[in-house]
């Protein structure tokens, strides 16, 4: 972030890490390490089309080896167990992704839990969940969303968050359980709010570290935030064109931006925030999976 900006651009600081995750990886390969991440899409749904392609094409340009596995929208829960077991099974891979949403069929939750937890690369199995929540962040795989955001917070304030309140909207356990378990561990003073939090706006007020996770459009306006705050804003919501000024549809986060940008100290934008850092800690989760299999040290990020 350059020092009189208050916006503080995702894309800028995920680049470093994947700059980080690709010399580790040349160092892993030279010792006859390959990291290797299998991604399984099931059935057609576009945005998932589009995620998978893009991680699987990160995970190219980072060296590991990238295997893709596309399923029908028909595909029954038992063939899908049986390729996760066989993918789990297999040396090569150290990272296992199966995108979500799943189709209706399936049962996500026993799916994600089949996962090897030490390939879990999402952080979605109550290994890793337990991990986090206990403190055992070393050995913990951290779900992408929250711990890119949490890096994205460290460059602002530091890793030592004694004496701040942090209040985290939203309580999925993608984002806003491990978010709050990620700021506890770094000594915030935390609060989780969520759809029925009385006077949410004046809880917010109490944050020096606000994060936003709801997919609600423009939520957050500037009543709700404490002068000087750093404002994480993880909602990606698509405004149908004619919704806003201009025609195309666009891209806005769960914080109206323009509104709150006079009173945040720091804020992350949408698109270019937390987006670009969610695929980065994917690639850093991968390459941390390859270095617990084998034993090796793991690079901090
Ligand atoms: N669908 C939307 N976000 C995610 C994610 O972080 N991981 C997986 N596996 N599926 C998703």
């Amino acid at each position: 972030m350059d020092k009189f900006s208050k916006v503080l651009s995702g894309k800028v600081v995920a680049e470093n890490v994947l700059e980080h995750v690709k010399s580790e990886t040349v160092r892993l390969v030279a010792q006859g390490i390959k990291p290797g991440l299998a991604v399984v899409i099931v059935g057609n749904d576009p945005a998932s089309q589009v995620y998978v392609t893009s991680k699987g094409k990160k995970a190219e340009e980072c060296g590991f080896l990238s295997i893709k596995h596309e399923l029908a929208e028909n595909t029954s829960e038992a063939e899908l167990l049986s390729l996760i077991a066989s993918l789990n099974a297999d040396e090569a891979l150290h990272g296992i992704l199966v995108q979500l949403p799943l189709p209706k069929h399936i049962n996500a939750e026993k799916v994600v839990q089949s996962i090897s937890p030490d390939k879990d690369v999402d952080g979605f199995h109550y290994v890793n969940a337990g991990k986090l929540a206990t403190g055992s962040l070393a050995q913990a795989f951290v779900p992408c969303t929250p711990a890119g955001s949490m890096v994205l917070i460290e460059k602002v304030l530091g890793t030592d968050l004694s004496g701040l309140n942090a209040v985290v909207i939203g309580r999925s356990n993608i984002v806003g359980k491990p978010m709050a378990n990620l700021l506890l561990a770094a000594n915030a003073t935390v609060t989780i709010a969520h759809s029925k939090t009385k006077e949410l706006p004046s809880v917010c007020r109490r944050a020096d570290i606000l994060v936003v996770a709801v997919g609600c459009p423009r939520m957050v306006n500037s009543d709700w935030i404490k002068p000087g705050a750093l404002v994480v804003d993880v909602g990606i919501n698509r405004i149908a064109p004619g919704t806003d000024v201009g025609s195309t549809s666009r891209l806005v986060g769960d914080v109206d931006f323009d509104d709150v940008l006079n009173t945040v100290g720091t804020i992350t934008p949408v698109p270019g925030g937390v987006g670009p850092m969610t695929i980065a800690m994917l690639m850093a989760n991968t390459l941390k999976a390859a270095c617990l299999a084998n034993g090796l040290p793991q690079p901090a990020f």
